[in-house]
């Protein structure tokens, strides 16, 4: 068992703000849990690991073996935070019976503690069922990246019908069972209003600064990403940056000579 749970992440709501971020290997997750201070209660093996691991535009082509496989190298190392795993597109919507077995395999083979799935009504059913057999779940509204072929990556629920929608479906998510939901790319009063409405945390992303907790990508936020990104992701450091300058200086130490120095070779 990990330090966090979804009860003690369920318990900050109102307390504290909270940062979460994604991760998919065990190199980057052994700079989280080396952090001090509790920093970050969860940590999501996101779906967005087609993105950034895979290189695909979308997230659709993720597999539940690539996110059974990418959460066992950062549950190797991560010991404090939560680990949460996204149910990939395919593994849950064409019938409850597939998601209740997908999601068993995130926990029994991935080590996650919890998995996190996209959709409101639809998904009430599933939900209570894994709710039932003990797996926590997260919700996810708003954008919701497996359906972009349909919704396409515009910021969601602009108009008060979908908005009062939205927080529907918010609360049909907490009903179910959910300890957390995370919405994505909505308006910042709707995403403030969705967290005042449940009583259990709501991470934005792109919903502005009211929401109980923030996720962004790994990739995003330390600057390693060379693409445009989207208008609410703040690089907080320039990784990507520093990365060129070190390979460009060990090609050119490679080829002056001054790399390895004999300090650096055995006798
Ligand atoms: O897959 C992912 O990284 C996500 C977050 C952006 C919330 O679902």
């Amino acid at each position: 068992m990990r330090n966090w749970t979804p009860g003690k992440l369920r318990a900050l709501k109102g307390k504290r703000k909270f940062a979460t971020v994604t991760c998919y290997d065990a190199t980057s997750a052994a700079l989280i849990e080396a952090l001090e201070g509790d920093k970050f209660p969860l940590v999501l093996v996101g779906d967005s690991l087609g993105n950034v691991m895979q290189g695909h535009d979308t997230a659709l082509p993720v597999t539940i073996d690539h996110v059974i496989y990418h959460a066992q190298c950062v549950g190797r190392v991560l010991k404090n935070s939560l680990l949460l795993a996204d149910m990939p597109f395919g593994s849950y919507q064409a019938n409850d019976d597939e998601g209740f077995r997908n999601a068993v395999r995130l926990i029994k083979e991935g080590g996650a503690d919890a998995v996190k799935l996209e959709g409101g009504e639809r998904c009430v059913a599933l939900i209570r069922r894994l709710v039932e057999a003990g797996i926590p779940v997260c919700g996810h509204l708003g954008l919701t990246p497996q359906s972009c072929l349909a919704m396409g990556f515009r910021v969601q629920a602009r108009d008060e019908a979908a908005a009062e929608r939205l927080i529907e479906e918010a609360k049909l998510l907490e009903a179910a069972g959910c300890f957390a939901l995370v919405v994505e790319c909505i308006p910042s009063a709707l995403g403030a209003k969705v967290s005042a409405a449940l009583s259990i945390p709501v991470i934005g992303i792109g919903a502005g600064a009211e929401t109980d907790g923030q996720i962004l990508v790994w990739q995003d936020l330390l600057g390693l990403n060379q693409n445009r990104l989207a208008k609410f992701v703040r690089r907080f450091g320039n990784l990507g940056e520093a990365a060129q300058t070190a390979l460009n200086q060990y090609a050119d130490a490679v080829g002056e000579g001054s790399y390895p120095a004999p300090a650096e070779a055995y006798e």
